[in-house]
């Protein structure tokens, strides 16, 4: 991970506002343990192993389908991922349990999805030199919310110090774009003057490690973007050129967990409680979509696509970040273009696109303009064009 050092504050807070919204600083939690494909296919084949074994008799009857193996050579080839940070390795990894095994806290502890975001959170501060009490909101933004309420950012706004007020946004994959605009729209509104985007993604717990089409897919992590307004940001920040936001309505990427329904455990209904998807069709559908709505954002906003220094796209499917980022930039894109994640990190959910724009910024010049993209259930699509000023 590349670290910035820590930046002095341009201006004291006080300053004049602009109602100009820029993005100062992001930070990034990774979960020291990770699951190679390897390991992961050899604890899925072992399940199946076991589940062939524990129903031999009705698979032999044609009563029951025996299950197939996992490969990794499969899951590189059809997603570009070759592994993932997870927050409960050895439980996901046992084929009895084959889920995380996060002990809850009590009420007096801070929860592990407020601990992670913080940790996120106070990075980003620290590389824009920002004090929580100069910061005015909290957003979490995020997939999967540990409880309903108290709400998560409020928690996390506590743990920070941060006066002011916070609040949770789920919009699955797309959470921390519109997490990012909805803190602009504050800035440009001048009802706030620095906000703290949160996104703590612990998607290990609502994939279905036992589903052979998808075990392989996400992974965990937490990211955090400041955004704040021009006139107070540090000297290295990036302007916020334009947002914009899509939704239309797909039952493709679907979870039916909530709190009307809940299943008890590996019961037979539990698996639609957790993330399920028809992946060709999401691949077939959002590409194109996607591919328009960041080419019709640039002609608002009068940029050239074929300029753009660098994509930091959502990280779901290597696939579909090359198909999109051709046709964006008229070209194949390079790594440098078009940098993934996915090969280490797999689906983080939200923070996939901030996770490649923390990893790969730091090099481009000032004056550089990219485009933080994410897409995924909903369907949910948010753009972020933005230019480098330092
Ligand atoms: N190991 C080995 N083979 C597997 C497998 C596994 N774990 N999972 C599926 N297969 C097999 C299937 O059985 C199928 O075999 P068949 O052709 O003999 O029927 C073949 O691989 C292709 O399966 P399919 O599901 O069509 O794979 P795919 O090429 O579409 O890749 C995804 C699957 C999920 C990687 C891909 O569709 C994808 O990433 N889509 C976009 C998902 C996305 O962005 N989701 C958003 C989430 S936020």
């Amino acid at each position: 991970m590349q670290e910035s050092p820590m930046q002095e504050m341009q201006s004291p807070p006080t300053a004049t506002l602009t109602g100009r919204p820029v993005i100062s600083a992001t930070g990034l939690f990774t979960p020291a343990d990770s699951i190679s494909n390897d390991e992961l296919v050899a604890s899925f084949n072992a399940f199946v192993d076991r589940h062939n074994a524990a129903h031999a008799d009705a698979i032999a009857a044609g009563e029951a389908e025996a299950l197939t193996y996992s490969s990794a050579e499969f899951i590189e080839k059809a997603s570009g991922i070759k592994s993932r940070h997870v927050m409960s390795k050895a439980a996901i990894l046992d084929p009895a349990t084959m889920c995380p095994r996060l002990p809850e806290r009590p009420n007096d502890e801070l929860s592990i999805m407020a601990e992670i975001g913080v940790a996120a959170a106070r990075q980003a501060l620290e590389r824009a030199g920002r004090k929580p009490d100069d910061v005015d909101a909290v957003l979490c933004a995020a997939s999967n919310m540990q409880r309903p309420y108290p709400a998560m950012a409020i928690e996390i706004q506590q743990a920070l110090g941060i006066e002011g007020f916070g609040f949770d946004m789920n919009v699955a994959c797309s959470s921390a774009t519109f997490g990012i605009q909805t803190a602009a729209d504050y800035i440009r509104a001048g009802n706030a003057r620095s906000v703290l985007v949160v996104s703590p993604e612990i998607t290990s717990g609502h994939l279905n490690w036992r589903d052979r089409d998808s075990h392989f897919i996400f992974g965990d992590v937490a990211t955090a973007v400041l955004v704040e307004d021009a006139a107070i940001a540090p000297v290295q920040h990036w302007d916020i050129l334009g947002t914009r936001l899509k939704t239309v309505f797909s039952n493709n990427i679907r979870n039916n967990f909530g709190f009307l329904n809940r299943a008890a455990p590996g019961s037979a209904d539990a698996a639609d409680k957790l993330f399920v998807q028809e992946g060709r069709k999401v691949f077939k559908e959002v590409v194109p979509m996607v591919a328009q709505m960041i080419l019709d954002e640039a002609t608002r906003l009068g940029i050239d696509p074929e300029g753009l220094r660098r994509l930091w796209l959502h990280q779901a499917n290597a696939g579909m970040n090359r198909l999109i980022s051709h046709k964006v930039l008229g070209h194949e894109a390079s790594e440098d273009e078009s940098p993934t994640v996915l090969d280490t990190y797999g689906n983080t959910s939200s923070a996939g696109s901030i996770i490649a724009f923390h990893q790969h910024s730091d090099d481009l010049r000032a004056g550089d303009t990219g485009l933080i993209c994410s897409f995924g259930a909903g369907y949910s699509a948010g753009t972020v064009f933005v230019r480098k000023v330092a």
